[in-house]
């Protein structure tokens, strides 16, 4: 079949024999993902609605406690991946602690954990401005049938089995990759079906994009300035264009189509960095290098990092290889 008219749905099921231990288990957790963010998706565009249709108090029109979206969001991925029992135990940014789960016998003998960021830049909500969701699959490493342990979420990003995000922007769009390249699909909203519409998407090796909070600009390292100062320069095909959504997911989108970097260093402010290894940069590390891209921590590659803690954070360095190349240079 072309790609034409492609619906996500048949996408998983044709590329299904990709995974090497194929059980059909991967293909229904990106399933569960899809149906997750359709509804996190409906949420998501009546935002603005809420304060309007909802009633006084806690309560909105139909009697469900208002939530802020993130909350939401949070308990959808979590509750459509327990409901339809295909992983043994997610962990999220919006939770202290890993949840396990338990199959209906009592037992688990489903082979792999999620790892999640249901809603990226949520302080963008309010303005209406692009937000996103993060996923991360690894296999446990902890025998079958027993509960999950903290060990088989704190695995380094190279041995993630799939990752990718959610774009609630303009248009809806889920990315994702099985480690056989990256593929975006954009749902139609008036039928909620997702169709491929961006084939294996590439990373462009150059760009002209800067991505970071400037604010923090005296907080950062030596080698951060420089490089910021370079991004500025009258040189050859500088100074380059800066661009900051203060939505990752969103401007990891942007970058991948245009070409550019994202920076996120340590300031005083965010000693260890802000953006969480193993909810944010691992997933993205993983499908911005199956584009082509690159990311790093100013040193060491992202993906080969031990984590230690469910929510250690990072200096993050992300996007066109040539790029981070270059940045990699300054913190020397
Ligand atoms: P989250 O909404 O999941 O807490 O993540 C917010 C993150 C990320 O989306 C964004 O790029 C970054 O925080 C922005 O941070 P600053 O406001 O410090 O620039
Ligand atoms: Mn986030
Ligand atoms: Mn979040």
């Amino acid at each position: 079949m072309s790609n034409k008219n492609k619906t996500l749905g048949e996408f998983i099921i044709e590329n299904q024999n990709d995974f090497q231990y194929s059980s059909g288990e991967l293909s229904r957790i990106i399933n569960s993902i899809r149906l997750a963010a359709k509804v996190v998706n409906y949420k998501v565009n009546k935002a603005g609605l809420v304060d309007i249709v909802g009633a006084v108090g806690e309560q909105n029109i139909q009697g469900e406690d208002q939530q802020k979206l993130d909350v939401y969001a949070n308990e959808v991925f979590i509750q459509t991946l327990i409901n339809r029992e295909i992983v043994c135990g997610i962990a999220s940014e919006e939770n202290d602690d890993f949840i396990t789960i338990e199959g209906s016998d009592k037992s688990n003998s489903n082979k792999y954990v999620v790892l999640m960021d249901p809603l990226d830049g949520s302080s963008n909500i309010d303005v209406n401005v692009s937000v996103g969701t993060i996923f991360s699959v690894y296999r446990r490493i902890t025998p079958l049938g027993t509960p999950v342990t903290l060990a088989d979420f704190l695995q380094p990003g190279v041995n993630q089995v799939a990752a990718g995000y959610v774009i609630y922007g303009t248009s809806t769009m889920l990315v994702y990759t099985t480690g056989h390249g990256v593929n975006g699909f954009t749902l139609n909203p008036a039928i909620g079906t997702f169709y491929l519409s961006h084939p294996n998407m590439r990373f462009p090796e150059n760009g002209s994009i800067y991505s970071v909070n400037e604010g923090n600009y005296r907080q950062f390292p030596q080698g951060v300035k420089d490089y910021i100062k370079y991004c500025q320069m009258e040189e050859e095909d500088r100074p380059y264009t800066s661009r900051y959504i203060g939505s990752l997911v969103s401007d990891i989108h942007r970058n991948m189509i245009k070409g550019g970097i994202y920076l996120y260093p340590t300031s005083s402010k965010s000693p260890k960095g802000k953006l969480r290894l193993l909810y944010e940069c691992n997933p993205l590390a993983f499908v911005v290098e199956q584009a082509g891209g690159k990311a790093s921590d100013g040193k060491n590659r992202i993906m080969e990092l031990q984590p230690t803690e469910l929510h250690q954070r990072i200096p993050f360095f992300c996007g066109s290889k040539n790029m981070v190349d270059t940045l990699e240079k300054f913190m020397l």
